[in-house]
């Protein structure tokens, strides 16, 4: 916990006064916390009680920006390792999944990159009301984590569920969190991402629309997870993460190179590029003239990479492979995942709108050698990229 830069968001419910123990522990774990509390929250405890225990200013209003270089929530919202909202109470949840931004805690959420992860407390029935459920869900689906409230006496007189989590649950996911993000601590990565682009005159090409988008966030979660992550790339208009080695290449049979130069070297291979199958057998010198009313070019094929990656890994390389299919997903990724000698294979129906190429978002399944592991509802590709990376975590500290 050292070092980790959390912020605590507190919400008007009787839970809040867990919370101080929460932040006590967390500021005696080495944690460097900082607090955001709702109006509401101040009517349970007072800001004060977190200022002491925290050793931080504790933010209760947008408007009140004490540092004149800064903007205070868009500050606070960089700062963040990790966002904690505990209390949650029914109508924080409600706001976020719905994108309001009415007071600081709420606009900082809104801002922030960071992860978030929310401890609801609240009546049981308001636990169960459809409208939570949904909001619960939605946020879920979004990639923020819940730490499930307890069941037992309620402070409002009933029992059943929506107690909040105790301090030392809530305590050990945020350490259990830390502990799966370094899980590729020590770790050489190799992604490749983008589209290849194959050659027909020195004007034009063959190509697809991989954006790049999936391969470089899967980069960014694998350099965010404590790997050292090498980053081969087909041409994109993205900029490569911090801290990651890019190489550019053009063409497949530049991909193939630079993937096999490096191969020995790698722990992890994450093939997410989407490399074309074949390239024009001659590539004209000059411009080819438009004085023909058809024209052929002819194809050949491409080597496959993730064929001769399969063949030549070791045992202690672990391989994960990307299948964009439109129809027969199933049959084709795991068809793909035996071919080729891969441990999991993260299989995409490019053809469902507003998913796969050149989107923000995916929605994948994920199978290995036994069946499907993992289905991930539509999300933005970041998050995608975080649960794969957490994934192969786990399977590479199990081998
Ligand atoms: O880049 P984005 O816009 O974010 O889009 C993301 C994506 C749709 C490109 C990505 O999610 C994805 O599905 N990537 C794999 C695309 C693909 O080429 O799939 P495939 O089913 O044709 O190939 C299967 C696997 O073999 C892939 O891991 C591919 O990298 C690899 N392959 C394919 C052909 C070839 N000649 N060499 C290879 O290594």
């Amino acid at each position: 916990m050292q070092g980790k830069r959390i912020v605590i968001g507190i919400t008007g419910g009787i839970a809040a006064f867990k919370a101080a123990s929460l932040v006590s522990q967390l500021v005696q774990r080495g944690a460097e916390v900082r607090v955001i509390m709702t109006q509401s929250a101040t009517q349970f405890i007072t800001p004060l009680t977190f200022q002491t225990l925290s050793r931080n200013h504790v933010f209760t209003d947008t408007f009140e920006e004490r540092n004149p270089k800064v903007v205070s929530h868009i500050d606070l919202a960089d700062h963040a390792d990790l966002f904690v909202i505990a209390p949650a109470t029914a109508n924080i949840i409600s706001k976020i999944a719905h994108g309001l931004a009415d007071d600081m805690l709420t606009t900082t959420v809104l801002a922030t990159e960071a992860p978030v992860c929310f401890a609801p407390a609240m009546n049981v029935h308001m636990y169960q009301n459809v409208i939570i459920q949904e909001n619960i869900n939605r946020l879920q689906s979004l990639g923020y984590h819940l730490i499930e409230p307890g069941e037992g006496q309620l402070a409002c007189g009933y029992v059943g569920r929506g107690r909040m989590a105790e301090p030392e649950v809530i305590l050990e996911w945020i350490e259990w969190y830390f502990q799966k993000k370094a899980c590729l601590t020590g770790k050489k990565i190799l992604v490749t991402a983008g589209p290849t682009i194959e050659p027909i005159d020195p004007v034009r090409y063959f190509s697809n629309h991989s954006s790049g988008k999936m391969g470089y966030a899967i980069a960014e979660a694998a350099e965010k997870a404590g790997a050292d992550v090498t980053l081969i790339s087909g041409p994109v208009a993205i900029r490569p993460p911090a801290r990651v080695k890019r190489i550019e290449v053009k063409r497949a049979i530049e991909m193939r190179e630079a993937v096999m130069g490096c191969l020995s070297e790698m722990d992890i291979i994450v093939k997410t590029a989407a490399v074309a199958d074949y390239r024009p057998r001659n590539v004209f010198d000059q411009k080819i003239k438009k004085d023909q009313e058809t024209l052929t070019v002819e194809l050949e094929k491409n080597p496959d990479i993730a064929m001769e990656i399969g063949k030549q890994k070791r045992r202690d390389q672990f391989f994960v492979g990307f299948a964009a299919e439109t129809e027969n997903v199933e049959n084709y990724a795991r068809e793909k995942l035996a071919k080729k000698g891969m441990d999991l294979i993260v299989a995409n129906q490019v053809s469902i709108p507003g998913i796969g190429f050149g989107s923000d978002q995916n929605q994948v399944v994920i199978y290995d050698a036994e069946g499907e592991v993992c289905r991930l509802p539509k999300m933005d590709k970041k998050s995608i990229a975080a649960q794969i990376i957490s994934l192969i975590g786990e399977r590479m500290n199990d081998c």
